[in-house]
């Protein structure tokens, strides 16, 4: 039995300073207490007790080349030599850019922020001043963010939803994620289920003419890592094509994760925009919105504001042309390897799910997976991934990582370019003892 004597004396000791223990709400969540890390490399994290884990929550998705990675430390710390942020042009910045524009297949352009809230933020505002409407379309089970412009209480199957017949007093009941968020910040927001061409397509009618953005992962990787049905997100584009409504594919987790070009370069889909973030900077706080140079050209003649002191800080320009560097090298030798890896793992998974007899999903796309326990056979909407069995999950998660390996406790898991066979073998043994004890 792993000891967490240390985490939980070190989460006692961060209430009394940090409010609620935690940097970021959702690790208050992790059983059985928050884990505080000692040090990390590669694949494997260490806790202040000792205990070591392969890890699978990678920070919440941007490490994709795993822990400490040598040649990204490397380019950053000499980047620092130079000066850390001037609040002046310097050249990374255009290296950066151009990058963007040339890996990302929709970007004519692209601009740089600090985290993934605020890139989505940006390109809604972009889509309000260009179209000069209003509503924006998101759908239940995605995030874009904490910003109060998109924040909704994590949407559940059983929260009110603007249905393609909803009446406007139900459109404006979207609930706030949070107290202290005015309820008018979502006042322009419509909700739907995704994944359904129909509820899609009534809404933009009932709507014509007031609708600047549809907002969407391309992949459904926050609730349950399901796949756009086969032309659903070609209906997206051209519906919203053909009405003016700028399409907005938030790609801040799966941007380069899915490959260098996101999930609109592995679909084949131009959105008008794309905000990514996480795995841009492989764990240093950089993301970026790209897109169309009719809409970009709204920051460049001041119509649109876009801010940030640390934008395009010379530690996050280095980081993310690091990151993105190594990704590309030996024609993407690295998504190989991932995919090979998240696939034993799938497979192996599978395979024991079989031998324990217990039912479960598991939904994935390259080095992205969602595990869960439920009886449905499929899962492939919001209303069938509600259905999981989520306490037996948090349960199987606490029980791994009494075996060695860090899962989220809500059943994503990302898998990196630091993965081998040595650690995969470990996460499926291990995973053989906890099911076997879950029957
Ligand atoms: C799809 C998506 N968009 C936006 C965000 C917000 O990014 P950040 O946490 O960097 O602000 C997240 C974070 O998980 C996300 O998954």
């Amino acid at each position: 039995m792993s000891t967490y004597e240390l985490s939980r004396a070190s989460y006692d000791l961060s209430k009394r300073y940090l409010a609620g223990g935690v940097a970021s709400s959702l690790r208050a969540a992790m059983k059985p207490v928050p884990l505080f890390a000692e040090s990390a490399q590669g694949a494997i994290v260490r806790d202040v007790d000792g205990n070591e884990y392969v890890d699978y929550l990678l920070a919440y998705g941007p490490l994709i080349l795993g822990h400490a990675y040598g040649p990204v430390n490397e380019k950053v710390y000499a980047a620092m030599q130079c000066g850390i942020t001037f609040g002046l042009q310097h050249k990374g910045e255009i290296e950066l850019a151009k990058l963007l524009t040339e890996v990302l297949p929709c970007a004519d352009k692209a601009v740089l922020s600090g985290s993934g809230t605020e890139a989505v933020m940006l390109a809604l505002r972009l889509a309000r001043a260009y179209t000069g409407r209003s509503k924006i379309i998101r759908f239940h089970g995605h995030y874009h963010g904490w910003s109060d412009s998109i924040y909704t209480s994590f949407p559940s199957a059983d929260m009110p939803s603007a249905s393609a017949s909803a009446s406007a007093e139900r459109e404006h009941a979207v609930p706030p994620g949070t107290a202290g968020q005015s309820e008018l910040s979502l006042r322009d927001v419509i909700l739907l289920p995704w994944n359904d061409a129909a509820a899609l397509e009534a809404a933009l009618d009932e709507h014509e003419g007031e609708i600047a953005a549809v907002i969407s992962e391309p992949v459904m990787c926050n609730s349950g890592c399901i796949l756009p049905r086969p032309g659903y997100l070609e209906l997206m584009r051209e519906a919203t094509a053909s009405r003016g409504i700028v399409l907005i594919l938030d790609e801040v987790i799966t941007g380069f994760r899915l490959g260098l070009g996101g999930a609109h370069g592995r679909f084949g889909i131009k959105p008008d925009l794309v905000t990514v973030g996480k795995a841009m900077g492989g764990g240093f706080a950089v993301s970026g919105v790209a897109g169309r140079a009719e809409l970009m050209a709204l920051i460049e003649n001041g119509t649109v504001s876009h801010l940030g002191t640390l934008n395009g800080n010379c530690v996050a320009t280095a980081a993310a042309l690091a990151t993105i560097g190594e990704l590309a090298k030996d024609d993407g030798a690295a998504y190989v390897k991932m995919e090979k890896n998240a696939s034993k793992l799938t497979v192996g998974l599978r395979e024991l799910l079989g031998k324990h007899g217990i039912r479960g999903v598991i939904n994935g796309i390259g080095p992205v997976f969602h595990f869960m326990f439920t009886e449905q056979s499929v899962v492939e909407d919001f209303a069938s991934f509600n259905l999981r069995d989520s306490a037996k999950y948090a349960l199987f998660a606490e029980r791994m990582l009494d075996a060695g390996v860090l899962v989220r406790t809500n059943g994503l898991w990302y898998v990196s370019a630091a993965h081998g066979d040595a650690e995969i073998e470990a996460t499926l043994r291990a995973a053989d003892r906890v099911l076997g004890g879950l029957q």
